[in-house]
Order: C-alpha cells, then sequence, then structure tokens
C-alpha cells in the first residue's frame, strides 16, 4: 500500500519522526505522544536494549553472525509506565542501564547486523500496527513506516545538537566536553549515514525541519501542526 495510491482513511495514524543524533527526536516524539495521546516509540531505545545484551554476553562488536543470534532470542519491549516509557530487555527494565557511554557505543556495530535490524523492524511495526503511534529513529519514514500518516525529518546543526547533547550528559553526571561530543555525535551521523542497510536518509515524503533555532515548543506545535492538517 502506497501513500499515493490508499484513501486517508486507510493510512496508519503514525507520525514518523527521523533524523541524526542529538535533533531533539526524544523528547519532541515524547510531547506529542503526550498532547495527542498516542504512544510514543523511540526505536533508538530498542537497538541500544540489544546492544546491552550483545554486551553483557561478552560478544565481541565485529561477529555479526553471534549479534544476529543474540537479536533472534531477544525479547525487547516499550512500556509506559508511571515514570515515563520503559524500556524492557528480556523482561528486566534497562531504561537507565541504556544511556551508557558504553551502549552508545556499542549499538553503532550492532545496528549495522541484518538479522538485528529484521528483527527490530518486525517488533516495531507489531508495536505501531494498531496506530496512534509517535514512532521516531533513522530509518522510520523509508523502511519500518513507509505509509506514515506524516513523516518528518528533524535536523540541527552539529554544534547546537552537540551542545544539547552535553547538557544531557552533565545532568546524568557525566564530564564530557563540547569537543569531544561534537566529535561522537559526527562519527555516529557518518556511520549512521553510510551504513547499507536502512541508512539514516530524508524520505522523499518527508518534511524537514530545522530546529536549530527553533524553541522546543516550537517545534512540537509545528509538527502537530502539520499533523492534523493532513
Ligand atoms: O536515537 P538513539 O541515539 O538512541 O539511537 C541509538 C542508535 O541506534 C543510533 O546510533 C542509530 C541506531 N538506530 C537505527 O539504526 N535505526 C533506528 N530506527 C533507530 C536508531
Amino acid at each position: 500500500m502506497s501513500q499515493d495510491s490508499s484513501p486517508l482513511s486507510e493510512v496508519p495514524e503514525i507520525i514518523a519522526i527521523d533524523g541524526p543524533a542529538g535533533a531533539g527526536k526524544t523528547t519532541t516524539a515524547r510531547e506529542i505522544a503526550r498532547r495527542l495521546d498516542f504512544m510514543h516509540l523511540d526505536t533508538g531505545a530498542m537497538y541500544r536494549a540489544l546492544a546491552l545484551k550483545v554486551l553483557r554476553d561478552g560478544c565481541p562488536l565485529d561477529d555479526a553472525e553471534r549479534i544476529g543470534q543474540i537479536a533472534q532470542d531477544a525479547r525487547v519491549a516499550l512500556l509506559l509506565g508511571e515514570s515515563g516509557q520503559r524500556v524492557i530487555l528480556d523482561g528486566e527494565d534497562v531504561t537507565d542501564l541504556i544511556r551508557s557511554p558504553e551502549v552508545t557505543q556499542a549499538v553503532t556495530p550492532v545496528c549495522e547486523v541484518g538479522q538485528v535490524r529484521e528483527r527490530m523492524v518486525e517488533l516495531q511495526r507489531l508495536a505501531g500496527s494498531s496506530g496512534g503511534v509517535v514512532v521516531e529513529g533513522r530509518d522510520i519514514g523509508t523502511v519500518v513506516f513507509p505509509d506514515a500518516r506524516i513523516k518528518i525529518f528533524l535536523i540541527a546543526d552539529l554544534s547546537e545538537r552537540a551542545r544539547r547533547r552535553m547538557l544531557e550528559l552533565q545532568a546524568a553526571g557525566n564530564t564530557a566536553t563540547l569537543d569531544e561530543v561534537m566529535t561522537q555525535i559526527a562519527e555516529r551521523d557518518r556511520r549512521d549515514q553510510q551504513r547499507d542497510l536502512a541508512p539514516l536518509r530524508q524520505a522523499a515524503d518527508a518534511i524537514l525541519i530545522d530546529t536549530t533555532s527553533l524553541s522546543f515548543d516550537q517545534q512540537v506545535e509545528e509538527i502537530i501542526r502539520l499533523y492534523t492538517a493532513r
């Protein structure tokens, strides 16, 4: 079913938000979901949970075959708890653990493995099948939900994204410098854009929003306005 040929009523009520690291996808998607009473699906958190499982297994990060097997056995779910979205890996709440620098490093090679992407896309489609979902990631508009009601590609200047990420890290007690964060984000962008499978790119029918000089409220309201105008 393509968006062009299907009646609007058959298009799943999905808001797809893609973009590079630090563009504000997660906070924006969470707030849009809250205001519209939608579910929020943070697909990056799912890849992070799997990377944590790979690290715990002691599996080398270049062993694609074993990483693929680990993905087949993994049960990754996102639940809405009283303190926001919780990430559950094989029955354990790993919400806080998946934001560690070790997991952030490991997730890049892990999410490049074909079997990992197949398994995650399957779980993501299942989670979004009933609609009423804001889904964010890198390949949502291009691969996971190409028929989404609306697709947003969220970007911001590298220096602004690094500044926002550094503030988040500092709030969590991390002492990373702006230069370090900028280098890490640039490297993650490069690998996300250049990988063979489901690379980060703007879908042809996605709307580009540059948040560099937008306030948080402005970007949330703009996406809701675009969605309700469809
Ligand atoms: O959004 P994030 O930083 O939490 O994502 C973690 C990693 O997962 C990121 O390096 C890219 C990858 N990812 C992906 O490949 N596809 C998605 N749909 C979401 C995230």
